[in-house]
């Protein structure tokens, strides 16, 4: 059965501009979660507190953050990698954290110069002090599926960090397919073994990068499985400076159309939507890459 509600956990603000190769006036970003928020989302994922010269594009997290965080009705996660992450988002007052694992080794290093254990013995008391804060945390897995480096990544490799995180204390998983390359078979087999490994399926939410076109293939396979939260980009923004091959994430218009197309509420006004990926693109100088954008962008 398929759910009757989907909660759409927006990331084109940090997984998508993350990613421009030039850096985006902190009051266009500002701009855009305003718009995204005026759409209807409620989950806008806003900016991440790493260091700015591993990412450069979000090294004005200390200005955006408190354009934003007084937005009513919405909720402001950010992304933290350590200690230093974490202190810089609570003296802003944020109060939804995420930290950010990885399934294999050679991601880790990439992406957070550790070994997935240093990584995750780094979470730990970040994980414990942002609850000690009263804030909720997600923990994102990169790499569920496939890597650029390492290849197929068996289930179990996945299954151990989504444990651990969940043993520190995460309230919820996001499953990253960071390169794009599940398909709805690879995605039924880990909610599988997830299942069998005792995690609940409404602590996950599925990460999906649109790199072979399968990412909403991959969304129903994981709603047929009883997942309610998703990950999107407004208008397909994204990838991650730290995998070669990752394009953007799944465009959220073309998920909202599938959802309301299924009688799925999500509370969004895709015109709305619509209308903020086409200001953005114009912002970005290139088209959005979402099929929805441009079909209704084109009526
Ligand atoms: P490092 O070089 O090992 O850092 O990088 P360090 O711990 O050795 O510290 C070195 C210096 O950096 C110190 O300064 C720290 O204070 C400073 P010094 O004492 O030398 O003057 N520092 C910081 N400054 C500001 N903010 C911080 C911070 N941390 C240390 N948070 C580090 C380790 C984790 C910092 C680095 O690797 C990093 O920032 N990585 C972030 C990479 C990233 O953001 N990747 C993209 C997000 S993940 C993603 O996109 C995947 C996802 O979408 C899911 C999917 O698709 O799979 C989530
Ligand atoms: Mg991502």
């Amino acid at each position: 059965d398929l759910p009757d509600r989907v909660r759409i956990y927006e990331v084109g603000a940090r997984d998508g501009l993350q990613n421009e190769k030039g850096a985006v006036p902190t009051e266009v970003k500002a701009e855009f979660i305003r718009r995204l928020a005026d759409a209807g989302l409620t989950t806008i994922e806003a900016t991440s507190f790493v260091h700015p010269k591993w990412v450069p594009q979000l090294a004005d997290a200390e200005e955006l953050f408190p354009r934003v965080r007084d937005l009513p009705g919405t909720e402001l996660p950010v992304l933290v990698p350590n200690q230093r992450g974490l202190d810089r988002a609570l003296a802003l007052g944020a109060d939804r954290i995420a930290v950010f694992a990885s399934a294999t080794e050679s991601f880790a290093k990439a992406n957070l110069n550790r070994t997935v254990d240093e990584s995750l013995a780094v979470f730990e008391p970040v994980v414990r002090q942002a609850k000690d804060a009263g804030a909720r945390v997600r923990g994102y897995v990169s790499m569920c599926f496939g890597d650029p480096w390492e290849g197929a990544v068996p289930p179990h490799q996945v299954a151990r960090v989504c444990t651990a995180l969940r043993n520190m204390g995460c309230d919820e998983l996001s499953l990253g397919d960071t390169i794009g390359v599940a398909t709805p078979g690879h995605v039924r087999g880990l909610l599988n073994l997830l299942d069998e490994e005792g995690v609940p399926t409404d602590e996950i939410g599925v990460h999906f990068h649109d790199t072979y076109g399968q990412a909403l293939a991959n969304t129903y396979a994981a709603l047929e499985h009883g997942v309610t939260t998703v990950d999107a980009s407004a208008g397909g923004l994204g990838g991650c400076p730290y995998a070669r091959s990752a394009t953007g994430n799944l465009a959220t218009e073309d998920l909202v159309w599938m959802l309301h197309g299924l009688g799925i509420e999500t509370g969004v006004d895709l015109d709305r939507l619509t209308a903020t990926s086409v200001w953005m693109a114009a912002h970005l100088d290139r088209p959005s890459p979402s099929r929805t954008v441009r079909a209704l962008s084109h009526k």
